[in-house]
């Protein structure tokens, strides 16, 4: 069974304990002891359950199980052992023990959607006295007089548990950092401290290399779509997609970023470009946000080839949908093939409508067979999307950015790429017509063919094809680094959802570890640990996980070494109920993001900071996670 199913059954078998337990004790109330007892041995079952599946989940991980078998369980159990030392008196002692049962099982079910993991002292004690103070309150409400001196040690006994509980839950507040087992101290090597926007990248291209420069305007517009449509985005120079912008690797790129009037202002990201710390564009971290009027210069030498992405990181939840994106293609020096057809095509949801490049219907090419045929695909948007390749057998060539390692052929096959993420498909052009379509749908895709053959119609018939597991495609190959490595660093990250802080409100945020951005420990490395990274996703959403400046290697899934081609990655999509486990090595010292890739889960507080020791920040107060 997947660990997401027994999440699910978990919170089930809470409900229907905690409905069943209060039935059972309402109708002893109204003396139908029958049928009360009847209902008391379903809830009896249902709280096995419960059991059941927490320890279940504690097999799939602590984390998983953590606050159900140390707080959750532990209540429920107390209460159902006072439901059958009481059950055969029958009466108000009996209706109290199976009421409690039920705020018991309620107050765990709480406990799982509204704190989870961790939860510690503090949390246990407040839910406690919480169930404490329904029982006080309904013992003296089915039985009107009992005796004073009982009722007034037990109303001291619960207010003291739960101010106890509160206290210690506003004086635990956790530490602000996480050396993940390393140096704790924060202190750099040497002793010198460096600020961000000092880390700075050559200035000049290699040798054999050139100059690049660009200037990007950011302003609102009105964009007609392939299809007639018009909507209001926001654009670079006015497309939305932005300029597509290439480079070769030793080139230096230059951009100079303008804002004439996007009010909250705006940034450039290079997504899965490992820039020096001053050109990330993360606004409170590595600059300011560039207000309207105001202008920014990010410079750096190409060193990776592949397919990457920009877009603003400024409210980029918002800003990143209205339009603010483009792609950044970086070739070889030497080429190994030259693709005379190579797109470089972005799908993005805009105002609705599905656009894959600028059209939001499909796009008809004629192409010659034989020609070497390279399709980029970037998702730039903050869900997944699942691809399909008609016509013709194919390659996943690249994943992030770099090349697989002896990819296999693919045919009748779904590709499923994370929000963010980039896939590069290659195929030699056949006789017949090829499709490329998104989401199962005939709307935007791409649709190829010699001259004299009509194009396909190809649509919802390849959604039933079954999708590529990227962990087990391709052939392994030697790796820097590997899971029998000795790591400097090891951190975990708990995705979930919960009540936390966000912008100074309580929210029901997207929290990593129980926590929302700003307050989630900042990770400490130093430069050159090796460090592994385990994300967990707890919830019911899928989180697109992407840290800057790095490229991650894959080391399992749900405890499945990645047998395949060596998987470089910088955007990784943990389903839920899914624990990865992925390495990196710290080489590109700076303050860099740590986030989801959902962008309104980022902006509710998915986010967090890898910080190198000694590196510190003047900027702050900018929407660096959101
Ligand atoms: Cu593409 Cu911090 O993001
Ligand atoms: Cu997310």
């Amino acid at each position: 069974m997947s660990t997401a199913t027994l999440v699910t059954l978990d919170l089930a078998a809470a409900l229907v304990a905690a409905a069943l337990w209060a039935s059972a004790g309402a109708l002893t109330v109204r003396g139908r002891s029958r049928l009360a007892v009847g209902l008391a041995a379903g809830a009896a079952v249902a709280t096995s359950g419960r059991v059941a599946t927490a320890v279940a989940l504690a097999g799939r991980g602590w984390w998983f199980a953590q606050e159900k078998l140390t707080i959750g369980v532990p209540l429920l159990l107390v209460a159902v052992v006072a439901v059958a030392l009481t059950i055969r008196r029958g009466g108000t002692a009996a209706a109290t023990a199976m009421l409690t049962a039920g705020y018991a099982a309620a107050v765990g079910l709480a406990l799982t959607l509204l704190a989870g993991y961790p939860s510690g002292w503090g949390v246990g004690l407040v839910c406690a006295a919480v169930v404490g103070a329904a029982a006080l309150v309904t013992r003296r409400a089915l039985a009107p007089a009992p005796a004073p001196g009982t009722l007034r040690t037990g109303v001291a006994a619960v207010l003291a548990v739960g101010l106890a509980g509160g206290a210690l839950s506003v004086a635990l507040p956790g530490a602000p950092t996480d050396s993940g087992g390393g140096v704790a101290d924060a202190a750099p090597p040497g002793g010198r401290t460096v600020s961000v926007d000092e880390l700075r990248g050559p200035d000049t291209p290699d040798p054999g290399g050139a100059v690049r420069r660009y200037t990007l305007t950011a302003r609102r517009a009105s964009v007609t779509l392939s299809s007639g449509r018009t909507v209001a985005a926001w654009a670079f120079d006015g497309r939305v997609p932005g300029p597509p912008l290439t480079a070769t690797v030793g080139d230096l790129v230059e951009i100079t970023l303008r804002n004439a009037d996007i009010g909250q202002g705006v940034t450039l990201h290079w997504h899965g470009y490992d820039v020096p710390a001053v050109d990330d564009g993360a606004p409170g971290v590595t600059q300011d946000p560039v207000p309207p009027g105001g202008s920014y210069v990010y410079r750096f030498r190409a060193e990776q080839a592949g397919t990457y992405w920009y877009h603003t990181h400024q409210v980029s939840d918002q800003g990143v949908r209205m339009g603010l994106y483009g792609t950044l293609v970086v070739s070889p020096r030497v080429p190994s093939t030259v693709e005379s057809v190579d797109l470089a095509l972005p799908v993005h949801t805009l105002d609705g409508a599905v656009i894959l490049g600028d059209r939001d219907t499909a796009e008809e090419r004629r192409v010659a067979p034989g020609t070497p045929v390279r399709l980029r695909l970037v998702n730039t948007d903050s869900g997944p999307h699942r691809f399909a390749l008609a016509g013709v057998p194919y390659r996943l060539a690249a994943v992030d950015g770099t090349d697989l390692n002896r990819p296999g052929e693919l045919t009748e096959a779904t590709l499923r790429l994370a929000a963010g993420g980039r896939y590069d498909l290659a195929f030699t052009m056949p006789a017949g017509a090829v499709a490329l379509v998104v989401d199962g749908t005939a709307g935007a895709g791409l649709r190829l063919a010699p001259d004299g053959v009509p194009f396909a119609r190809t649509g919802p018939e390849v959604a039933g094809w079954p999708e590529v597991d990227l962990i087990a495609y391709g052939a392994p190959a030697a790796t820097p680094f590997g899971s029998g490595s000795r790591f400097d660093r090891r951190f975990t990250l708990v995705l979930d959802r919960g009540l936390a802080v966000v912008d100074r409100l309580p929210a029901y945020a997207y929290t990593v570890d129980g926590k929302a951005f700003p307050s989630v420990p900042t990770q400490v490395v130093r430069a050159g640990d090796l460090v592994a990274m385990t994300v967990v996703n707890r919830g019911f959403a899928t989180h697109p996980w992407h840290l800057h400046g790095h490229h991650v290697l894959v080391l399992s899934r749900d405890g499945r070494p990645a047998g395949g081609s060596p998987l470089w990655m910088d955007t990784f999509d943990v389903r839920p109920g899914e624990v990865w486990v992925v390495a990196f090595r710290a080489d590109n010292p700076g303050v860099w993001m740590n986030h989801c890739h959902n962008l309104s889960h980022a902006g509710q507080g998915m986010a967090l900071h890898l910080e190198y020791a000694g590196v510190t920040t003047p900027f702050h107060g900018g929407h660096g996670a959101g």
